[in-house]
């Protein structure tokens, strides 16, 4: 399959459905709203609502059933973005290629923006077709991989290891809950959504838990060895933080070697699934192999 064309079709449709689901850009107070365009907007890979529209779809369900979840996924995740840029949390000028939302915007409007992005998310949620059960427990799944025991928790642990030296297990909570939660969270709506059975959303949770993780391992090793031009962020701030990461951890070698054999875990956790899960198991082979 051409994983471009799936990206690239994927990424209209959520694009198109996120300008719909938002308030206009001149729309009144335009700071806030330009602010939450100017960072939503910029180019982003797109990976969590597309995870949620492949995963519909090996499930057997159509992806134009999952478009609101699949943008509220993309608005929580933007939003982590804003926040995660801020001063007060890792302070960095660069996003999606552009200056980020608070040296665009300043810090105030750039944490409004967030706020609205995350309240945004849960609108377009709780207004999506479908099944009323599934949309509810999609609701549940977002709001706790979203919170204080998910990706928020994962960013106050995140915060509080700067610089200090940190075990294992406490590097491992980190990923899991600061990136692998979200992620995991749009697979297992994507798999309800798409009325996945009991052993095809076991399956595809197994999936979401080694994509997740692995995605933060990438993200690391990116950190060390990116192009800032291709990935649109500076490269090297986490040594400059001292940032718990894997690569400061378990070296570059390591994680590479982490994050492929979490690669394989997720495809054989899918094994079961047939053609319809190809789009899944390449996304899953990109997350560990990108560039950007
Ligand atoms: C970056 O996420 C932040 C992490 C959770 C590692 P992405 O790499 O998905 O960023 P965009 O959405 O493509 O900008
Ligand atoms: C970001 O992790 C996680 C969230 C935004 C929740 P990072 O701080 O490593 O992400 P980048 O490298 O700034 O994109
Ligand atoms: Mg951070
Ligand atoms: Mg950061
Ligand atoms: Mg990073």
């Amino acid at each position: 399959m051409d994983l471009n064309k799936y990206f690239s079709e994927k990424t209209e449709l959520i694009n198109r459905t996120l300008k719909e689901l938002l308030p206009g850009e001149e729309e009144y107070p335009q700071t806030l709203h330009r602010a939450m365009h100017y960072s939503l907007f910029a180019g982003g890979k797109r990976i969590r609502p597309i995870l949620v529209l492949a995963s519909a779809e090996a499930a057997g369900g159509e992806a134009s059933g999952a478009l609101n979840i699949a943008c509220a996924f993309e608005c929580i995740h933007t939003y982590s973005l804003i926040h995660d840029d801020l001063p007060a949390i890792d302070n960095d000028d660069l996003r999606r290629g552009r200056p980020t939302c608070h040296k665009a915007f300043g810090e105030a409007a750039a944490i409004l923006a967030g706020d609205a992005l995350l309240t945004a998310a849960f609108d377009m949620a709780a207004r999506s077709g479908g099944k009323r059960s599934a949309v509810t427990r999609c609701v549940i799944e977002m709001a706790k991989a979203a919170g204080s025991t998910g990706m928020i928790g994962g960013q106050m642990i995140d915060i509080e290891s700067e610089g200090r030296e940190i075990l294992f297990p406490v590097l491992e909570y980190i990923h899991i809950h600061k990136t692998g939660e979200l992620l995991l969270a749009a697979v297992k709506c994507g798999a309800v959504l798409g009325g996945a059975k009991k052993k095809e959303l076991d399956s595809l949770t197994r999936f979401g838990k080694s994509i997740g993780l692995a995605f933060q391992i990438a993200d690391d090793i990116l950190d060390v060895e990116g192009s800032p031009l291709e990935m649109g962020k500076n490269a090297g701030s986490d040594e400059k933080k001292g940032k718990a990461t894997y690569p400061a951890a378990i070296g570059l070698d390591e994680s590479k070697k982490r994050a492929s054999e979490l690669l394989e875990i997720a495809l054989h956790s899918i094994s079961g699934l047939d053609g319809k899960a190809d789009p899944l198991r390449e996304i899953a082979r990109y997350i560990v192999e990108r560039k950007r």
